[in-house]
This record gives structure tokens, sequence and C-alpha cells, in this order.
């Protein structure tokens, strides 16, 4: 959905029969988009008010299904959300430790790097100050092709009549088929605070990629660098919500000193929400890319590190 789409829904338990239910007819009737959710204005229909009859899964609470209605057209439609609880929550991170990327968030990063291609041909990821170990999970399961949802086992459509669990079962099988844990490069996370360390690891178990992290606790200056091509991705903290700017400029500095000395070959990566930081790694960016931290607007920089002398400045 496009950004600016307006949404907004309001969450029931969840759904009985909404078969036979249609929108009300919008008002104003207009052809031009109108900026102004309808949701608001709208009742909810009987159907979408009662609790399901459908049994909910034994032993979990049922996730909520959304309906909402965007203020797009003129007979809004209805929308229901067949997710329930947010897709870039994956299940896996049982343990946040500080600023942690969204999943969702990290693994639109890792795409953007390249990273599928240079996994097929063997190449490595490397992520110093890799905090909860998001960006070394996301990588690791897009490397053995994980599908990223097999942890939930709970979305709203499993709350919606008609929903048949063997067909689901299928897809799930098929999934893990598809799942190929031979991964011939190395993926590499350091942090170092030890905390962050163990979160990573545990969280890494949970995803099921705990065998394919090498973690280490290190200042990020001292991470192991792999021969080869591969991509060398930092999330450094930048001032909004930890640490403080002015001690951040040398940090800043100092991945681009680590940039050219050790990582020669390789692509380096920075997600950071500080422009003025950004200048301090002191090297030119081969692109940046916007991305959104919730509101903060935030560019993955992309540094070319060459081997041997060419000069990069
Ligand atoms: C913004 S957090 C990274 C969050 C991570 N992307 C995640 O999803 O959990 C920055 C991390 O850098 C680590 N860090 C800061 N300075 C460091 C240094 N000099 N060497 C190694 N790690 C460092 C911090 O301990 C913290 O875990």
């Amino acid at each position: 959905m496009p950004r600016s789409t307006p949404f907004r829904g309001k969450n029931i338990s969840s759904v009985t029969d909404i078969s036979g239910w249609t929108p009300p007819s919008a008002t104003p009737r207009s052809t031009t988009p109108v900026s102004r959710p309808y949701a608001s204005r709208m009742p909810l229909p009987t159907a979408l008010r009662k609790n399901s009859a459908a049994a909910p899964i034994p032993d979990r609470k049922p996730e909520a299904v959304a309906y909402s209605c965007t203020g797009e057209a003129a007979t809004p439609p209805c929308i229901l959300d067949t997710t329930g609880d947010p897709l870039p929550r994956r299940g896996y991170r049982k343990r946040p430790h500080s600023a942690p990327m969204q999943e969702t968030l990290a693994a639109a990063c890792i795409l953007a790097a390249g990273w599928p291609k240079i996994a097929e041909q063997g190449g490595h990821f490397i992520a110093p100050m890799c905090g909860s170990g998001t960006l070394a999970i996301e990588a690791a399961l897009m490397a053995m092709n994980g599908a990223p949802g097999l942890l939930r086992d709970n979305f709203a459509f499993m709350h919606i009549p008609g929903y048949d669990p063997a067909v689901w079962d299928d897809l799930i099988d098929a999934a893990e088929d598809a799942e190929n844990p031979d991964i011939p490069g190395r993926i590499i996370a350091t942090d170092h605070d030890p905390a962050a360390i163990e979160a990573a690891r545990d969280n890494a178990r949970v995803a099921g990629v705990g065998d394919f992290i090498e973690f280490d606790t290190c200042d990020f200056t001292e991470t192991e660098i792999p021969e080869g091509p591969g991509i060398v991705m930092l999330n450094p903290e930048y001032g909004e919500r930890l640490g403080e700017v002015e001690e951040l400029k040398a940090v800043y500095k100092g991945i681009g000193d680590f940039f050219k000395q050790r990582c020669g070959g390789k692509t380096g990566f920075i997600f950071t929400g500080n422009s003025k930081l950004a200048k301090r790694v002191g090297l030119r960016t081969k692109s940046r890319r916007i991305f959104f931290n919730a509101k903060i607007e935030c560019r993955l920089l992309e540094y070319e590190l060459y081997a041997g002398t060419r000069k990069q400045k």
C-alpha cells in the first residue's frame, strides 16, 4: 500500500460471516480521492461485530481481524486484515536489546544490498554492531530460502470461516521443503556488548538459524573479515534514541577507517538516520536509499570498497 494511502481500521476479535454484507455507500460521493478515511464514520456491520462462532484455536487468544475502509474510492472497499499481529513481527525476536531494527526493515535493506545473489555466489555477510542480531538473522533466513512467516502459528485468517488447516499445512510443508541450509558463505555478527551477543544468539536459535551465524563479542574494528566478496552492513546508533551525537562523530569516522583498512573487496553499507554523522565516514557513497524507520527518515548508504590501492575518497 502506498505510504500516502489513508488507512485506519477497527479491531474486532474475529469475524463470523460477512457474506451478503456490502459497504454503505460513500458520502460524500466524489471522484476525487479524499484524504480522510471513511472508517471512523462508518458503522461496523453487525456481522463483523459479533464474536466468532468458529472456535478459535484452543489455548490461544484469537488474533484480531481488522476491518478498514479507505477513502480512495467513491464506494470504499472493506479490507479484512488477514494477518493480525503485524508481519514485521516474525516471532523470533524474544530479546530485542537496544534500538532494534524492525525485522522487515532489516530484510528490505538486505534485499536492497543485493544479498540473495551474493549469497548464492558464496559471498559473506558481516554485521558488526549487530545488537539483537536482526540483520544477520534476516540474512541467514534469506540465504537458506527460509520463509519468514514459518515461526508464526497464529494468523488472523485462521479465525475466518472457511479457513482450511489442511491447505495451510501443505503450504508450510512446501515452504519447509524449499529451504536449503547449505549456505556457501559465512555470516558473522559481532557487538562489543556481551548482552547484545547473548540476545542475538538466542534470537537466532529461535529463528532456526543459530548454526549459520558466527557470533563474537568485540569492538566493530576487530570483527573478522574473511577473504572474498561480501557485504559488511552496520546499523550504528544515530543519536535519535541512543548515544550522543558528539561521541558518535568519532564512531562514524572509525567506520570509514574500518571500511578502508579492513574491508577491501567488500561492499560496505551503513543504515543511519543522521546524515550529518554519515558525512564523518569520509568515503564517497555509491548509492543512498531512503527508508523510514517508523517516522525517522533514514538512509542505507552504500560504499564500494576497493581491494588494493585504488584511491577511496
Ligand atoms: C542501533 S544498535 C543496532 C541494532 C541492531 N540493528 C538490531 O536490530 O538489534 C547499535 C549497536 O551497536 C553496538 N555498538 C556501539 N558501538 C560499538 C563498537 N564500538 N563496537 C561494537 N559494537 C558497538 C551497540 O552495542 C548496539 O548493540
